[in-house]
């Protein structure tokens, strides 16, 4: 089949080379991107008195015709358009003629496809920042709500020391706000533009890339070939969605675990849960699941981005076409899975009661019985192994350390007296724990 690039060729491809080579089945979605982009090229090129003011004219009508064309979904493409840019000069050439044939001088694909991507992925990433500064908005409010409200924290899974379930909301806070900075960074460090590299070495033609890049908001890279081959972006963007899934996955860990009959702190809404097929009893925590086992995929995608441009040469490779559909998949997902997990959250109900009571357990007022010796005195270590006995004479006698009567602490410390049971109260261990960024310091905040 005829090419635009087939000058040199003495037969057509073969269709599976066509089949193989084609990217227009995916990066269609860089459509109105390349547009952006080819229509700030081509007002480098008549700044640069390449192509006339009318020329001009009629390009940027023709484009932003494909480009609305597009939207209202009337595209139609093959396999035998290879790729969006080349689409894309198809229908310009379709659309307005000869002077269609000039948008690409002082151009190469190769630094078509480096801003296309780079513009669409500035775009998401803008997109996933103002969904990310909700959902951090939200965990806010919910930390604030719940300020005051006690559960067991854990290490290791085992109940440890008091804590409230504002604090563990403003927890999952600071994780989502590092990504925030990250998402914000990153945009920052790839904002800028490759437009103008060509193909690997720039071009002849007098082109302003300062000026070019200022038309899409960005400054100008610094070397051509560098240009071409770049994708760190990529990889980063990777990364970031990898990290925000992976704290979307502790926060659905838990919820899955407190939501379980054994522990029954949440209840999930019937929108976010889902049934069995053959057990009627089952209320199932899928989204929850679905955002822990979405990670794989976001890891997956970054571990193949890392593993496909190690080694790659000087500048451009074909290879770099397998960047986009990862890409893609990660940014689609994440999108997807903070709409669906913030209300998840948002409409769950709390079993405050539960959670209070399970302080009960575990005596997690065991460190500040240890404290309370060491006010008197003793040393740390020492405490820590008086405490110890006094937790396995109550776990042998299944009481709780506020069950024990003060002779039987006597036995243990001379030191103990009857305002040990107000001290190792949970309110009480909570409001002394007031270093900064301790729950007690989060409670008076
Ligand atoms: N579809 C290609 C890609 O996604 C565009 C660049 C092709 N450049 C080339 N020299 N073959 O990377």
């Amino acid at each position: 089949m005829s090419k635009l690039w087939n000058g040199r060729f003495g037969s057509d491809t073969d269709k599976n080379t066509d089949l193989y080579n084609a990217s227009i089945t995916f990066d269609i979605k860089l459509l109105p991107y390349d547009i952006k982009a080819s229509i700030a090229h081509a007002k480098g090129l008549n700044q640069a008195k390449i192509l006339t003011d009318i020329e001009l004219a009629e390009i940027i009508s023709g484009l932003n015709d494909i480009n609305s064309e597009y939207e209202l979904n009337q595209i139609e493409y093959s396999i035998a358009d290879e790729d969006v840019h080349m689409l894309i000069e198809r229908l310009l050439i379709e659309k307005i003629g000869e002077t269609g044939k000039k948008v690409h001088t002082a151009r190469s694909r190769n630094d078509q496809v480096a801003i296309a991507t780079r513009l669409y992925t500035i775009d998401q990433l803008q997109i996933i920042e103002t969904k990310l500064t909700a959902w951090v908005n939200t965990l806010d409010e919910l930390s604030q709500k719940h300020k005051a409200d006690i559960m067991a924290g854990y290490t290791h899974l085992q109940a440890a020391q008091p804590i409230t379930l504002g604090f563990w909301f403003d927890a999952y806070k600071q994780m989502f706000t590092r990504d925030l900075k990250k998402v914000a960074n990153c945009i920052e460090l790839m904002s800028e533009s490759p437009l103008g590299s060509a193909a690997l070495a720039g071009s002849s033609y007098d082109i302003d890339r300062n000026y070019t890049a200022s038309l899409l908001g960005l400054t100008p890279t610094q070397n051509s070939m560098d240009s071409v081959a770049d994708r760190d972006y990529i990889i980063d963007s990777l990364y970031i969605t990898s990290m925000i899934s992976i704290h979307l996955s502790k926060m659905a860990e838990e919820i899955i675990i407190f939501n379980s009959q054994v522990y029954n702190y949440i209840t999930l809404d019937d929108k976010y849960s889902t049934g069995s097929s053959i057990m009627p009893q089952k209320k199932n925590p899928d989204i929850a699941e679905l955002a822990r086992g979405k990670s794989a995929r976001m890891i997956g995608n970054l571990m193949q981005m890392l593993t496909l441009i190690k080694g790659t040469p000087l500048a451009y490779n074909k290879d770099f076409q397998e960047d986009k559909e990862h890409l893609f998949d990660s940014i689609e997902t994440i999108k997807l899975t903070l709409d669906v997990f913030s209300p998840m959250v948002t409409t769950a109900t709390f079993n405050l009661k539960k959670m209070e009571q399970d302080c009960e357990l575990g005596y997690i007022n065991a460190t500040d019985l240890a404290d309370y010796l060491v006010l008197k005195g003793i040393p740390f270590r020492e405490s820590h192994h008086i405490v110890g006995s006094l937790v396995k004479y109550a776990e042998s006698n299944s009481i709780k350390l506020t069950d024990i009567d003060l002779d039987t602490f006597k036995q243990h410390s001379e030191l103990i007296e009857a305002d040990i049971y107000d001290f190792i109260s949970v309110q009480a261990c909570l409001a002394r724990r007031t270093t900064l960024g301790a729950p007690g310091w989060f409670m008076n905040k």
